[in-house]
Parts: structure tokens; C-alpha cells; sequence
């Protein structure tokens, strides 16, 4: 019965070679896209947009902020810090833009839900939505307490379900509108210490893309995403003092720099620096010693902030610990529980 509703032999093989055809037209397509020089492209205007940020009090979602403006798009900042969102509007409105913030936590839903609905009345439609905000925990996974595992994943992950579902809809009726997502290099390869921000950036960047694809299995073409993927960024409120070699930081104004221009462009990905778009399938093909080699060398110490070093001392770590013991054995390895929990 279900060989009644496959397509035909014939079928699938004009579905290949069309699928083939056209694959060739978008990689010509894709070549002279690549050899126009950004200026003579398209910039699409944002003039008047409402362009919703979330962890606008701070870093990153602040200099967005403020570039967003004083491209003429009215700004609404979410964030749980009522002082960074002060300075935010204040400083978008000194450079003569429009600004409203709210204390929204991106991971209540039911905050989530009701402040849009505040927004929409107060402000207006959003037809910009950057989910920026983010937060690491910086620590061996077993010196990890669970509430901050769950708190990766609420605010880097789980987070982008409820701000879409808010602001989604206006953007399908009107065929118009753009969800960016703010990843990391974290959401490609895995790191020491970032287990659980790896994984929640892993669901970002696969969030991304499958909400892409159901736009355009849904012919909802005014609609864009775009992934942004930036390696570490100095001088942020996140990673303090991460230790990297080879690849040198970020600064926090060029990653900004360069999300505007994605946005303008409609960018599909923004990859920070740019030639680890080229390099990140390579680890499905090297044997994992290499790519193991290299991560454990380019990020020797990703733990962020060095006013907590006193918690990461590695003689205080469990793994430490738990290691110690099989080799002294003078206790029994078990007397420290790997299930216990830190709070
Ligand atoms: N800093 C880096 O090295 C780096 C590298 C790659 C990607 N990123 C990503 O860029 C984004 C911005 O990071 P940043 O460097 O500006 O960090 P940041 O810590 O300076 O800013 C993040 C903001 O999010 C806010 N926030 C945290 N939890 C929230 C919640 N529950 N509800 C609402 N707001 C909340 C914070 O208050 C803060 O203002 C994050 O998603 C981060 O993961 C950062
Ligand atoms: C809140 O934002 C202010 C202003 O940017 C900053 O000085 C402060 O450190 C932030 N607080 C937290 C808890 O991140």
C-alpha cells in the first residue's frame, strides 16, 4: 500500500538530475555573489525596524545596540540587568536614537510571553530579533553545580524557542523579518570546561538551521536567519582572561562591526574569523588525535573570568580528586561520589 505513494523510478530520476541542475546554477550563483565586492551589494535598510535584542544591557548586545540605531532601527533591549539596560537606552538615545529597554529573564517563559505582549503594545511589532544573550559556567563538568548546566541551556538554548514563538508570527503574516542567532565557535567544536555551553551552542547552531529550513519548506521567503559564530571576544562580561593561542581574540566593536553587516546583507553565516567556516568540516575527515591536539592547544584554558580562580584551582577539582584516589589508594575512590551535587 505505502508503494502506491512512492514516487515512480522515472520520477526520482528527474527529481536527481534537477536537483543536480540546479545545484550547479546556485554554486555559479554562489562564485559571482562571492566575487562582487560587499559595497555594490544590496544593504537591505532597517530605517524604522524594531529590532528586539536580548542581553542588550551588556557586551556585545550593547554595541549592536547602538550600531543598529544609528542605522535608524528603533531599539528594544531585554536583559536581566536593569543597570546595563539603563545605559544602553541612555547611550543609544544620547547618539539621537530611539531606545525602550525591559527587565525581561529569557528563561521564564511566562516573562517571556508577557513582555512581548508589553512590547507589542508599547513599542510596536518586531520584525529584528537578535537572541544574543548568553551566559557560560567555565568549569570541569563534574565541578559544573546543575543549576548552572540548566542555566546554559535555558538562556543559550531553550531561551530562542520562546523569544520565536513571541515574534515569529507577526513576521509570517507579514512575510517579513529576520532571527538572528548569536552561537559561538563553541557551537562546532567541543572545549575543556565548556561542556555545557558547547552542547547549549551546539543547539543553538542546530536551532538555526532547522527553523531555516522549515521557513523555506513553508515558501515563507521574507523571513531570514542568520547564525553568527564568533571565536572568543575580549573585554565582553563573559570570557575574562581566556587563555588562546594561535588565534588571536576578537575585539568585542568588530564582532559587532561585522553582525551588522550579516544583518544588512542577510547573511546566512557569520563565522568570526571567517576562514573557520573553512576548516570546522575537516574534523569528520582527520583522525581524532589531530583535532584533539588542536583543541586542547588553540584553547589550553577556556575558564572565564580570573576572579573566580580560587574556585577553579585544579587541586580542588573533583576529577582531580577522584584521580588521586585510584592512585594513592589510600581511600576508596567511590568515597567521593561523582553523583554528588554542587549547589
Ligand atoms: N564573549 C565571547 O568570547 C563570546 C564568544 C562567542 C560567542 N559569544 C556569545 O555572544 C553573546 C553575547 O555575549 P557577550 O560577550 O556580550 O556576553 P555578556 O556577558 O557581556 O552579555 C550577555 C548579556 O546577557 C544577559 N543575560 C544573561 N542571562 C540572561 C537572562 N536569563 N535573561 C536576559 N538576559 C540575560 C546578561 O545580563 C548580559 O548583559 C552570547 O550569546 C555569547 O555566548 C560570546
Ligand atoms: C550590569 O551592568 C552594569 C553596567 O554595564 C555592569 O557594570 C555590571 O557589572 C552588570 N552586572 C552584572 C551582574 O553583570
Amino acid at each position: 500500500m505505502a508503494a502506491q505513494n512512492q514516487p515512480s523510478a522515472l520520477r526520482s530520476i528527474i527529481d536527481i538530475v534537477g536537483f543536480l541542475l540546479l545545484a550547479v546554477a546556485h554554486i555559479i550563483y554562489a562564485i559571482i555573489k562571492a566575487a562582487i565586492p560587499n559595497s555594490y551589494k544590496q544593504h537591505k535598510s532597517i530605517k524604522n525596524e524594531i529590532v528586539l535584542i536580548t542581553g542588550g544591557g551588556g557586551g556585545l548586545g550593547k554595541l549592536l545596540s547602538l550600531r543598529l540605531a544609528k542605522l535608524g532601527a528603533i531599539i528594544v533591549v531585554w536583559d536581566v540587568n536593569e543597570s546595563g539596560l539603563k545605559e544602553t537606552v541612555h547611550a543609544v538615545e544620547e547618539q539621537g536614537g530611539r531606545a525602550y529597554s525591559y527587565k525581561c529573564d529569557i528563561t521564564n517563559r511566562e516573562d517571556v510571553y508577557k513582555t512581548a505582549e508589553r512590547v507589542a503594545r508599547e513599542v510596536g511589532e518586531i520584525t529584528i530579533l537578535i537572541n544574543n544573550a548568553g551566559v557560560v559556567s567555565g568549569y570541569l563538568l563534574l565541578d559544573t553545580p546543575d543549576h548552572l548546566i540548566q542555566r546554559t541551556f535555558d538562556v543559550n538554548a531553550i531561551s530562542h524557542f520562546w523569544t520565536t514563538k513571541a515574534f515569529l508570527p507577526y513576521m509570517i503574516q507579514k512575510n517579513h523579518g529576520h532571527i538572528i542567532t548569536v552561537a559561538s565557535m563553541a557551537g562546532h567544536t567541543g572545549t575543556k570546561k565548556l561542556v555545557d555551553y558547547c552542547s547549549s551552542k551546539f543547539a543553538a547552531v542546530g536551532f538555526d538551521e532547522a527553523l531555516r529550513v522549515e521557513l523555506e519548506a513553508l515558501g515563507i521567503s521574507g523571513v531570514k536567519t542568520t547564525l553568527v559564530c564568533p571565536y572568543f571576544i575580549e573585554s565582553t562580561g563573559m570570557f575574562g582572561d581566556v587563555q588562546s593561542r594561535f588565534v588571536g581574540v576578537l575585539k568585542s566593536v568588530d564582532v559587532a562591526d561585522r553582525i551588522v553587516k550579516g544583518i544588512l546583507l542577510e547573511e546566512i553565516y557569520v563565522f568570526m574569523p571567517s576562514i573557520f567556516r573553512y576548516t570546522f568540516w575537516t574534523k569528520w575527515i582527520f583522525p581524532w588525535a589531530i583535532v584533539s591536539m588542536y583543541l586542547r592547544n588553540i584553547v589550553p584554558d577556556a575558564a572565564p573570568r580570573p576572579t573566580q580562580a580560587t574556585q577553579r584551582k585544579v587541586s580542588t577539582c573533583k576529577v582531580e580528586r577522584i584521580k588521586a584516589n585510584i592512585l594513592n589508594s589510600a581511600n576508596d575512590a567511590h568515597s567521593i561520589s561523582v553523583n554528588e551535587r554542587k549547589l
